[in-house]
């Protein structure tokens, strides 16, 4: 974790912020997955971990603000927890290497907050996900589950927001820990790509890197041949010649920020003359719109201006038709770039979503469009010095998505439906970074990761 001084002052920040009433957050408990003992892999909640830096699970930490007390509450470990887990650090330990200074059993928490919350004082708590949190604030607020969302603080979840995208230094440096490991797997992924080897055999070299350097994906690894599929988690196919694969996969820093790095190249380690021509599209588009990354800029704009560029490029091959810039207002090049154009990034990969995307990626009064593609639009407000973000344009060819549009007959004027034909089992591309937005423009944090044609078919199958 950090020194102390850092959470104590975040602690500070966030109660001038939020000024009065109580504060409460939850700390993540273990989750079984089949009986008590066998459990998911443990991972602290991130706001938990931004202000308190405790990983331990099980415990929760309450702010009374007009008192100006700071409270640990939490289970010292039984004889039984330390003959068979070992010996873990008193909470007086953990409270004060977090700065807090009183410490006070869980069970006993509970029962103050009740008396408390009876008392009719503010109590503001962020969006829930684990089902214990949901059980316990559905009882604590007397309402139902599915009605939780009227009780979350929107004064709490602002001022979190606020402090979590604006990076100190030290996270920062945290993201580039995680890619420096991100790069070696990458790099490795690479190495490893040959005709006739399975997928999941070179993610378990990525599970190698990260294993030797004693830390976790920051999310499932999404390495395929299916890259038109945005989010696929399937490793089981067998490399073949003449495909793309998609990688998009990046390690955790061992306090636990993210990174978030996608690489699409050949199997046999050379691209097509068609794969490369789409993929310059993709890689003009990001490249344009990180340097075109400042402060002051809105992120929506960025997003629209490397939709334009797609539209251009795939009008330019003949795969689109008319005018590209009226085709992006209308959302056609959406058939092909479906997704935003980045997200926040930090101890979350898509940082602080848990807390809601619209809080996150939107100013007050900016409204999130309902058009397809731009509705996936995460990240749409004004960029600001120190937020750390990705910038990941992609095309894809949706087989069901083109043959969907094309037979509504809606989109004929803007779309070359008769060539996408040759295009249903080309896959997709995607290239993403991690950007850190300075005063001057954008410290691309992952720009030693290769992306240009030629360093990445040097690389393929060197293993
Ligand atoms: N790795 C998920 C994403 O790029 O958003
Ligand atoms: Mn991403
Ligand atoms: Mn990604």
């Amino acid at each position: 974790m950090f020194p102390a001084e850092t959470y104590i002052r975040r602690r500070e920040e966030l109660a001038q912020k939020v000024e009065s009433g109580i504060i409460l957050l939850l700390g993540n408990d273990v989750s079984p997955i089949n009986y008590n003992t066998n459990i998911y892999p443990f991972r602290q909640d991130s706001s938990f971990l931004y202000f308190s830096g405790i990983r331990e699970p099980a415990n929760f930490l309450v702010m009374d603000l007009d008192e100006g007390k700071t409270t640990l509450y939490g289970y010292e470990q039984s004889m039984d927890d330390i003959v068979w887990e070992g010996e873990r650090a008193p909470l007086a330990v953990q409270a004060e290497l977090a700065g807090i200074p009183s410490v006070q059993d869980i069970e006993f928490g509970a029962g103050f907050l009740l008396t408390e919350s009876m008392k009719e004082r503010t109590i503001h708590v962020l969006p829930a996900y684990q089902e214990k949190h949901l059980h316990f604030l559905a009882k604590f607020f007397a309402a139902e589950i599915k009605n939780l969302e009227a009780v979350y603080s929107h004064r709490l979840i602002e001022a979190v927001v606020s402090q979590r995208s604006v990076k100190e230094v030290q996270e920062v440096d945290e993201i580039r820990k995680a890619i420096a490991v991100s790069d070696l797997m990458h790099r490795e992924a690479m190495a490893h790509c040959k005709d006739g080897i399975k997928e999941q055999a070179v993610v378990a070299q990525m599970d190698r890197i990260c294993g030797e350097n004693g830390v976790n994906m920051a999310y499932a690894p999404i390495f395929t041949q299916r890259g038109e599929i945005l989010h696929n988690n399937m490793h089981n196919a067998i490399l073949k010649d003449g495909n793309l694969v998609l990688n998009d996969s990046g390690a955790e820093s061992p306090f636990h920020y993210g990174s978030d790095i996608t690489r699409t190249f050949p199997v046999n380690g050379s691209f097509s003359d068609r794969q490369k021509d789409i993929y310059s599209i993709v890689l003009k588009a990001q490249q344009e719109m990180i340097g075109a990354v400042m402060p002051g800029i809105p992120f929506a704009d960025l997003h629209n201006r490397a939709s334009e560029i797609i539209a251009v490029g795939l009008t330019e091959l003949g795969i689109m038709k008319g005018d590209p810039k009226e085709a992006v207002s209308k959302g056609a090049h959406a058939l092909f770039f479906p997704h935003g154009l980045g997200h926040f990034l930090g101890l979350d990969v898509h940082d602080m979503e848990g807390l809601g995307e619209d809080f996150v990626g939107y100013s007050e009064g900016q409204e999130r469009s309902e058009q397809f593609g731009l509705n996936h639009l995460r990240l749409a407000k004004e960029l600001k010095e120190g937020f750390v973000l990705t910038v990941e344009p992609g095309i894809y060819f949706i087989p069901k998505l083109i043959d969907g549009w094309k037979s509504t007959g809606a989109w004929k004027d803007f779309i070359n439906f008769e060539m996408l034909e040759d295009y249903r089992e080309f896959g997709g591309i995607r290239l993403e970074d991690n950007i850190l937005v300075t005063s001057i423009g954008a410290d691309n944090l992952s720009a030693s990761i290769p992306n240009m044609p030629e360093e990445i078919e040097a690389l393929i199958g060197t293993a």
